[in-house]
C-alpha cells in the first residue's frame, strides 16, 4: 500500500507509529493543507442536515459517500459491509462532504482478526482528527483518540473503553464534537469527555471541517513499524481471513451547516473558517461567515478573528 492511500485512510495513530520509523512522508497527506498552503479547494458541506443512511437497506448513497480503499464493499440486508480479505486491502467508505462540528453517530460492528483495525475518522484538512479505534484481537475494547493540527507528538491523546463484544453485536459509537468539548458515546453512555483548554490551551482542538471515513485495515501487515504492529495486537495472517466489518447506519448533524467552507487563514482555528452558504431558496446565491467565539453566525467582514470575547468556550483562539 502507498504512502498515499495510508494517508488517506488511516487514523492518526498509524502515522505516529509509523513516524518512529521515519514514514514521515505519510503524515502530511496527498491533500493540500491549508494552514500549510494557499490555495487549497474549498470543502464542500453537508447541507442535507440532519443527514441519515440506513445500510441494511441496501442504500449506498453515491451522492454522500465514496468508496475510498482497496477490497470490497457491498450494501446488503447487514448493512455496509467492508471486507479486507489480502495483504493491501484497506475497504473504507467516505463521505463526500464535511462538517463543522456537529454529532457523528455510527452504528456498526467491528472486524475481527489479529492486527485488524476498524476505524470511524473524523479528518480535516489540516490534520485534525477524531477517532475510534477498534482492535481486531480485542472483542472487548474501543480506542477513542483525537488529533489537533496534525501534531502527531505522542502524549496520552488515546483512551481505551470497555465495550462487550464489539464484533458480535452492534453497538452505537456516537461522537458529539462541539465548540469546547468533545464527547464519545458507546450505547449512550458517556465514555470520554475532552475539553477544548485541555488540548493544548485549545492548539489541539480538533476544530476544522471534517470529513468521515469508516473502514477497516491491517494494523498488523507484517511490511508495518514494528511498534504498529505491537499495538494492533499482532502479526495478521491473511490466511485466517477474510476479516469483515459491518456499518448499518450512519447519522450526522452538521452544527453549522454551509454549501463550503474556506480556511480564512493558516491558523487552523474554528473562528478563522469561513462559511459559504448558496441559498438560492432566499434569493441569496451565496453568503459569506464565520462562527463567531459566542458560537453564533456572523458575517466574515463584519467579524474580527483576533477580536476579544468574554465567551467561556473560547480557548482555542487566543493565537493573536
Ligand atoms: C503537540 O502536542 C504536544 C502534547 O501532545 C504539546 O506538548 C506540543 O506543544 C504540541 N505542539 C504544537 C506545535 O502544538
Ligand atoms: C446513539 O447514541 C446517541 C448518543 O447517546 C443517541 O443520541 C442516539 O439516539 C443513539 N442512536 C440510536 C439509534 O440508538
Ligand atoms: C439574504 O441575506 C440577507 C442577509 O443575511 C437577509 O437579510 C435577506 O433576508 C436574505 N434574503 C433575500 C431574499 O435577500
Ligand atoms: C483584526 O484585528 C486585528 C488586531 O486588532 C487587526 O490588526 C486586523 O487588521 C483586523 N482585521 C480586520 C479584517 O478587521
Amino acid at each position: 500500500m502507498g504512502n498515499d492511500t495510508l494517508s488517506l485512510l488511516l487514523p492518526r495513530l498509524f502515522l505516529v507509529l509509523s513516524a518512529l520509523v521515519a514514514l514521515a512522508a505519510a503524515q502530511s497527506g496527498t491533500d493540500c493543507n491549508p494552514i500549510k498552503t494557499s490555495g487549497c479547494p474549498l470543502d464542500i458541506g453537508l447541507t442535507n442536515n440532519p443527514y441519515g443512511v440506513d445500510f441494511t437497506k441496501g442504500t449506498m448513497d453515491q451522492a454522500s459517500w465514496t468508496s475510498v480503499g482497496a477490497g470490497s464493499v457491498i450494501y446488503t440486508s447487514q448493512g455496509a459491509v467492508l471486507t479486507l480479505s489480502k495483504k493491501g486491502d484497506a475497504p473504507t467508505i467516505s463521505t463526500n462532504w464535511y462538517i463543522f462540528f456537529g454529532r457523528v453517530e455510527v452504528l456498526m460492528r467491528a472486524a475481527p482478526g489479529t492486527g485488524i483495525i476498524s476505524s470511524v475518522v473524523l479528518g480535516s484538512d489540516d490534520g485534525d482528527e477524531i477517532d475510534w479505534e477498534l482492535i481486531g484481537g480485542n472483542n472487548d475494547e474501543v480506542q477513542t483518540n483525537y488529533f489537533g493540527k496534525g501534531n502527531v507528538t505522542l502524549y496520552n491523546r488515546g483512551g481505551n473503553s470497555a465495550v462487550h463484544d464489539v464484533q458480535g453485536t452492534r453497538h452505537n459509537y456516537t461522537i458529539d464534537w462541539q465548540i469546547g468539548q468533545l464527547t464519545w458515546y458507546v450505547d449512550g453512555k458517556t465514555v470520554r469527555t475532552l475539553k477544548e483548554e485541555d488540548a493544548v490551551g485549545g492548539l489541539n482542538y480538533p476544530q476544522t471541517p471534517m470529513k468521515l471515513r469508516i473502514g477497516s485495515w491491517a494494523g498488523g501487515d507484517p511490511d508495518n513499524a514494528p511498534g504498529t504492529i505491537a499495538w494492533a495486537g499482532g502479526v495478521t495472517d491473511y490466511t485466517k481471513g477474510p476479516f469483515t466489518m459491518y456499518v448499518e447506519r450512519v447519522s450526522v448533524t452538521n452544527r453549522y451547516p454551509a454549501a463550503s467552507y474556506s480556511y480564512g487563514d493558516m491558523s487552523g482555528n474554528w473562528d478563522s473558517i469561513v462559511l459559504k452558504k448558496d441559498d438560492a431558496a432566499d434569493g441569496n446565491q451565496s453568503k459569506e461567515g464565520i462562527v463567531k467565539k459566542d458560537g453564533s453566525r456572523g458575517v466574515a467582514s463584519a467579524t474580527n478573528s483576533t477580536s476579544s470575547s468574554s465567551s467561556s468556550s473560547s480557548s482555542s483562539s487566543s493565537s493573536s
